[in-house]
């Protein structure tokens, strides 16, 4: 699935997951691409996810019969078609029309998981439905949770997740405090804004048309979808970022995690780890899988890129746990790099919401095709047929 020439800037095709952040860079307003496509501070990190995985180098094996590679892998108990994730991306729907969805559905079709996040613009109901047509090849959504003050509202998010057949649960929990955004405050997209501010973000918004009437217009209602309930006026990001500030609660601890397993019985992948301790803690607490994450970089300005992150961990925490890696895919052949330092899977954020934000359903599609190719490229440079064949000695250069 190609996307549609209209939302091809100079009618050009995009080759790599970079085309489509320059195109989603155009079509965006400002204070949205920004929103994406920032970091916590001086943004380090999120520069240091993508060199560190840049200075890994691969070996490339010579005649070996690579003429039956396959992507598919089985993480969680789940088949994949390619070991990837949509990670959770928040306010997704402010980048596209009812974005969730049409990146559900473009998952799907690519056979991967689409996690929706407790930000979400779309609700778990209307992005569940969205498979219901009879047909659809039909995956099981997962959810993403930030465990709040209000308990009561966490345990009914977690019963509707239930409710739509949500199978995993990813508990993000390196959001204790939120990270620093620079460039969110200078957009005043973090707070409020004096009136010349307003009047910029306004002609920020009004100048890119086509958003205007995909999503400004048409792409209603703009609300949280998740959290109406909880956030009276949550469309509007002040309203919203002070409601977060109250209620992201950093008094959450290990035991907690005892209280989500009372009211999750399908599997659990903790998000956000990046200390080997952590990740035996967490096996210990009989959780079922971990994200090594910095959180793209939005987190802990300075914390480990996590490709440096990722081989204790996986070495620490053996085959007890599954685990997932993120930041910094870009290519399939990033794929193949953190599969070789230990990952069974990884996920991506950025790409996918540019992609969504680029040409929609179509624009996911478009990404995810591109990833496949170039990681079927690359196992075949690297000598091998299935994905499990990459491990630690696929290594060239770190690891080996
Ligand atoms: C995120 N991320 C995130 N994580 C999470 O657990 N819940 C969320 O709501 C969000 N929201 C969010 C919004 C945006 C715009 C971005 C870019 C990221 C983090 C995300 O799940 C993932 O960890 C990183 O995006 C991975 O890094 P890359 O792939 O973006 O480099």
């Amino acid at each position: 699935m190609d996307i549609d020439s209209r939302d091809r800037p100079l009618g050009i095709a995009p080759g790599s997951v970079n085309d489509l952040r320059e195109y989603a860079r155009r079509r965006l307003p400002r204070q949205f691409f920004d929103y994406i496509d920032g970091g916590a501070n001086e943004e380090s990190t999120m520069r240091a996810n993508a060199e560190e995985l840049a200075r890994v180098t691969l070996r490339q094996r010579v005649l070996r019969d690579v003429s039956a590679r396959s992507t598919a892998t089985r993480v969680l108990g789940e088949d994949f078609d390619l070991p990837l994730v949509l990670a959770p991306v928040g306010l997704a729907g402010a980048y596209r029309r009812r974005a969730e969805v049409q990146a559900f559905r473009a998952a799907s079709a690519a056979g991967l998981p689409f996690c929706e996040s407790t930000v979400s613009l779309c609700g778990l109901e209307e992005v569940a439905k969205a498979l219901e047509a009879p047909g659809t090849k039909k995956r099981p959504l997962w959810f993403q949770l930030y465990v709040m003050r209000d308990r009561g509202y966490t345990a009914d998010l977690l019963s509707r997740a239930r409710a739509v057949g949500a199978s995993v649960l990813v508990l993000t929990v390196d959001l204790a405090v939120v990270g620093a955004r620079y460039r969110d405050e200078r957009n005043g997209l973090s707070g409020k804004v004096p009136p010349l501010g307003m009047l910029k973000r306004g002609w920020d918004l009004a100048s890119h048309i086509p958003w205007l009437f995909d999503v400004a217009l048409g792409g209603r209602p703009l609300t949280f979808g998740n959290l109406e309930k909880a956030v009276p006026g949550a469309s509007d990001p002040t309203a919203f970022k002070s409601w977060v500030d109250s209620q992201f609660d950093p008094s959450v601890t290990w035991e907690d995690l005892a209280w989500v397993r009372e009211r999750w019985p399908g599997k659990i992948l903790l998000k956000g780890i990046l200390d080997p301790e952590d990740a035996r803690e967490a096996a210990k607490r009989g959780v079922d899988g971990i994200v090594v994450s910095n959180h793209g970089g939005r987190q802990l300005d300075s914390a480990p890129a996590t490709a440096l992150a990722l081989p204790p961990i996986a070495e620490a925490v053996g085959d007890r746990l599954e685990v997932l890696v993120d930041g910094g895919v870009r290519s399939g052949i990033d794929i193949a790099k953190y599969l070789a330092l230990g990952a069974k899977a990884c996920m991506i954020g950025r790409p996918w919401a540019w992609a969504v934000a680029a040409g929609g359903e179509k624009g996911v599609a478009k990404m995810l095709g591109l990833l496949k190719s170039e990681l079927e490229v690359a196992m075949g440079l690297l000598g091998v047929n299935k994905i499990s064949e990459i491990d630690g000695s696929a290594l060239a250069g770190r690891g080996r």
